[in-house]
């Protein structure tokens, strides 16, 4: 049988896995909704919202939809999937129900999953208004920084990490005064890991997974990882530092025990799992875990994938993963993101962007992130613009391919880091 797509959403990352799956066997149609201008050179976009889950449905059933892969968080974390599979039960989707979610939307439920069935992870305590005095003692028994993080999903942003107790208790008082909404109603402060930051992939079927390559992004905005934080501004695969012996451990000690854990806890998940960890010392530990794909770490992780994943996808929703078999090139993957001057803060949009095409040279993919159709072209219409993931037999030789595409590619106030793979030099 071959299968009619739809991917929801519209960034990187959606433009990634569109890329992937438009080279399937298995498609006989894809759509994006609301997807960008990338995405309709080889897909049909859908004008609609993510959260629109009327609008969702109104999609799957006009245009005979088999499978729905749901890109980013917040439509899952507000129960898109159960929403489409109680509409359509033959529907194929990709991504948790509202249960399975709260892995990623509630950073209190995730802490206690994870103590629950043994999984390494940082020691941690939630507090509430109610329990401020006794936050603040469990600070004073802390050692500096401390990591306090808000509950609920706050784009990204909900952690700070303060380097003095004094700054950490002014900074618990402002998250429950509601610095980040509801989601910092509930806080959790935990023990500050230090080493060197992965993500780990998992598709799962629930009791069967499959490990996608692994990748490292880079969060902060400037050179040297200074500055404030970004949604990602780079990525790499694989991690130089991630050798057989860590991932082996990451798969012992964190990836069986989560789908086994969230079989035990009788959650029903098909979808991706993105693990955040911490190299401690050549130990994995869990920083978070989210319910979905990472961006911009997906460009990087699809352009290793070769084995189809549509049909990994597939086996994934009829719980068949048992019988699949993922393929990795041994090629590596750098990708450079492409931003808006003044980004993460305010900036302008509109700007016209020039060089893509000429960008796209052998083994390099340009993905939009936050373009918009003008006329003929693009302009830019976010502060993510376009992802530039380049591919070559090594990392420094791919992070050269991916630099110079990025090179002829021109928006006004373009900026981009020109120091993605530099920190990872020393792991050759
Ligand atoms: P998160 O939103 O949970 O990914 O956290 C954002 C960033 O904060 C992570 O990528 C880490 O760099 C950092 N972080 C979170 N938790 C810890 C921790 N326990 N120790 C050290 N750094 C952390
Ligand atoms: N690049 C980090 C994320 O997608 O959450």
């Amino acid at each position: 049988m071959s299968l009619r797509v739809l991917i929801v959403g519209s960034g990187g990352r959606e433009s990634a896995i569109a890329w992937k799956i438009s080279q399937s066997k298995r498609l006989s149609a894809l759509f994006c909704l609301p997807g960008n201008p990338g995405t309709a050179a080889i897909a049909t976009n859908i004008k609609a919202g993510v959260s629109d889950f009327e609008a969702i449905a109104s999609a799957v059933e006009a245009n005979g939809i088999d499978m729905v892969v749901v890109g980013p968080e917040n439509p899952l974390v507000d129960g898109l999937a159960d929403f489409l599979k109680g509409r359509f039960p033959q529907l194929m989707v990709i991504g948790p129900g509202r249960e399975g979610a709260r892995l990623e939307g509630s950073k209190e439920f995730a802490k206690d999953f994870m103590s629950r069935h043994a999984i390494p992870t940082a020691a941690y305590r939630p507090f509430t208004k109610e329990t401020v005095a006794e936050a603040k003692a469990y600070l004073g028994t802390m050692q500096p920084p401390y990591v306090l993080k808000a509950d609920g999903l706050a784009a990204g942003k909900g952690v700070v990490i303060p380097d003095t107790l004094k700054a950490a208790e002014r900074e618990l008082d402002e998250m429950f005064s509601g610095k980040f909404g509801q989601a910092s109603s509930k806080v959790v402060i935990e023990q500050f890991l230090s080493g060197i930051e992965l993500s780990v992939f998992v598709l799962t079927d629930g009791k069967d997974y499959l490990i996608l390559p692994e990748a490292k992004d880079y969060k902060r905005i400037g050179d040297g990882d200074s500055g404030p934080n970004t949604g990602g501004m780079g990525a790499v695969s694989p991690v130089p530092f991630a050798d057989r012996e860590f991932m082996r451990k990451v798969e012992e000690r964190i990836v069986k025990p989560t789908v086994a854990g969230l079989a035990a806890d009788g959650i029903d998940y098909t979808g991706f799992i993105f693990i955040g960890l911490m190299n401690c010392g050549g130990d994995p530990y869990v920083i978070e875990y989210n319910v979905r794909m990472g961006d911009p770490e997906t460009e990087s992780v699809m352009r290793r994938i070769s084995s189809d994943l549509l049909s990994h996808l597939e086996a994934a929703a009829r719980g068949r993963l048992k019988d699949e078999t993922i393929l990795v090139s041994d090629s590596a993957a750098v990708t450079v993101v492409l931003v808006s001057g003044g980004y993460p803060g305010s900036y302008a949009k509109g700007y016209p962007v020039s060089g893509i095409e000429e960008a796209r040279q052998e083994g390099v993919e340009v993905f939009h992130m936050g373009t918009a159709e003008a006329g003929d072209g693009v302009v830019t219409s976010g502060g993510r613009v376009l992802a530039v993931s380049a591919t070559d037999t090594d990392m420094v030789s791919a992070a050269r391919r991916a630099y110079d595409a990025a090179a002829r590619i021109e928006f006004k106030d373009s900026y981009h880091r020109s120091d993605i793979t530099k920190d990872l030099l020393k792991y050759l």
